[in-house]
């Protein structure tokens, strides 16, 4: 992995449904479901990030669009940062993850997400509500 100092993580939404993707790694995420994303590079932007992550994980074409949420500290002073993103092309490949589904707003509730996306179930929610 990049030890990326910023990680950006994208809300796909399509048709009233959020996009959610399973993680397969590290052992203490694995099999926990969360926004689909991935590190920022050096010299990159925050939406060029998503839009690669999207793309090299899950195939996807979107455009990536606001802020979503307040940011989130993870472990070893990383920062998380959520974006919406409107999905352009593509049906989800599973390519890093072992599992995605669209959810609404109850199965966002009721997923077992990272614990990192938590902070941002109440706007998911509203959102998909
Ligand atoms: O996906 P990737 O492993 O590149 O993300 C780096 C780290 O960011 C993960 O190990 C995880 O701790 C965190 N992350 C998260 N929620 C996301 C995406 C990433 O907590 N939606």
């Amino acid at each position: 992995m990049r030890d990326a100092r910023e990680v950006v993580a994208g809300a796909v939404v399509r048709q009233g449904h959020l996009l959610l993707a399973r993680r397969t790694w590290p052992v203490a995420l694995a099999g926990r479901w969360e926004l689909p994303g991935g590190g920022v590079d050096e010299g990159e932007t925050p939406v060029a990030a998503l839009a690669r992550e999207l793309e090299e994980e899950l195939g996807l074409t979107v455009r990536v669009d606001e802020q979503l949420g307040a940011d989130v500290g993870l472990p070893g002073g990383r920062v998380l940062r959520a974006r919406w993103a409107e999905l352009v092309e593509g049906e989800p490949q599973l390519r890093e993850h072992s599992a995605v589904r669209w959810v609404d707003a109850h199965g966002l509730v009721s997923a077992d997400l990272v614990p990192a996306d938590r902070a941002w179930t109440a706007e998911l929610a509203a959102r998909l509500a």
